[in-house]
């Protein structure tokens, strides 16, 4: 089969996304697939031959003439960390030309990749626990709204569409949140400013393969840093990260079922993971956010994940296709 594997994005985490693209292909079996890695940026999608020519892709078939031959993809594998991979731009692309992809329809997709609706949801639907937090505008930026005022500090500033902690900060006093906005915004059109939940970290991944649930094992991660940020997340040794995580069976438990009512009231497809605090005090579990196009570096979570749930990787990312084609 042709595979389309799209890599890249329009955000800070373009370069996490090649390390991902480049792990997905170092796994799937070439004999069963071909895989074409797609750069997306903002000007372009294009495929580098062998050769080292760029190839534009076109978009009217999603198609490539690679020595006067046209390719056509069966089905794509998205890994675009943000925009427009997970946040369900090209999903609806993808939709609408009838390709397969392995990840969240567009709907879900772009409901997700807004931190604050997402807390909302699973708050007034399933009822999880969520840092007290509120989003702000752009335009509203100037006039901070009354209720960050009852924020309690800590704080975190983050865009709210966003991933790997880019524009991220930890605001410990009020004096410091005008800098911390100023750098989210760079980022995006919305900030969350979010409550500091004290705790332990964990994050899981889910993937649902022949209409069957299943969680991963989860991960508990101990940064050096102040948060896990994003040097934290992506350079060896400065974070500790444990899978399977150390949690009481009945806390694996409980996380587990929160996992998968999570997963399938957003109406989730293919592999997520959802991180969440560990509140120390209450021993409750906090939802943080939900990943659909999770980090596939060779270090990356999930892949940490896979290997101690005893799976082979390239038969975890064909699954998906599989998955996909359905
Ligand atoms: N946003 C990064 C890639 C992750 O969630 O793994
Ligand atoms: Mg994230």
């Amino acid at each position: 089969r042709n595979i389309a594997l799209m890599a890249g994005g329009y955000t800070g985490e373009y370069e996490v996304s090649i390390n991902s693209a480049r792990n997905i292909a170092a796994n799937l079996d070439k004999e069963k697939y071909q895989v074409y890695t797609i750069l997306v940026n903002r000007n372009n999608w294009f495929y580098t031959s062998p050769e080292g020519e760029n190839i534009e892709v076109d978009k009217n078939d999603f198609s490539l003439t690679l020595n006067g031959e046209k390719i056509k993809f069966d089905a794509a594998f998205i890994t675009i960390h943000g925009t427009p991979g997970e946040d369900g731009k090209l999903q609806g692309y993808f939709d609408m030309i009838g390709i397969p992809y392995n990840n969240c329809d567009a709907a879900t997709s772009a409901l997700t990749m807004n931190k604050a609706y997402t807390k909302a949801i699973v708050k007034d639907i399933l009822g999880l626990h969520v840092a007290g937090s509120v989003q702000v505008f752009r335009g509203q930026k100037e006039a901070v709204p009354e209720r960050i005022q009852q924020l309690k500090f800590p704080l975190f500033t983050k865009p709210n569409n966003g991933g790997s902690s880019v524009g991220m900060s930890k605001v410990s006093v009020k004096e410091a949140l005008p800098e911390a906005l100023e750098k989210a915004f760079a980022e995006d059109e919305q900030v969350l400013v979010e409550e500091f939940i004290k705790g332990r970290e964990f994050s899981i991944g889910i993937v649902k393969f022949d209409e069957e649930i299943m969680v991963l094992p989860a991960t508990e991660i101990i940064s050096s840093k102040e948060f896990f940020d994003y040097e934290a997340k992506y350079t060896p040794g400065v974070s500790q990260e444990i899978t399977p995580a150390d949690l009481s069976e009945a806390q694996n438990t409980r996380i587990k079922s929160i996992v998968k009512e999570a997963y399938r009231v957003l109406n989730c497809k293919g592999m997520t993971r959802i991180d969440f605090i560990l509140q120390e005090e209450t021993d409750d579990f906090y939802f943080i956010e939900i990943n659909t196009t999770p980090g596939q570096s060779a270090n990356s979570l999930i892949p940490q994940q896979v290997r101690a749930a005893g799976m082979n990787l390239g038969e975890f990312y064909g699954r998906l296709i599989e998955e996909g084609l359905k």
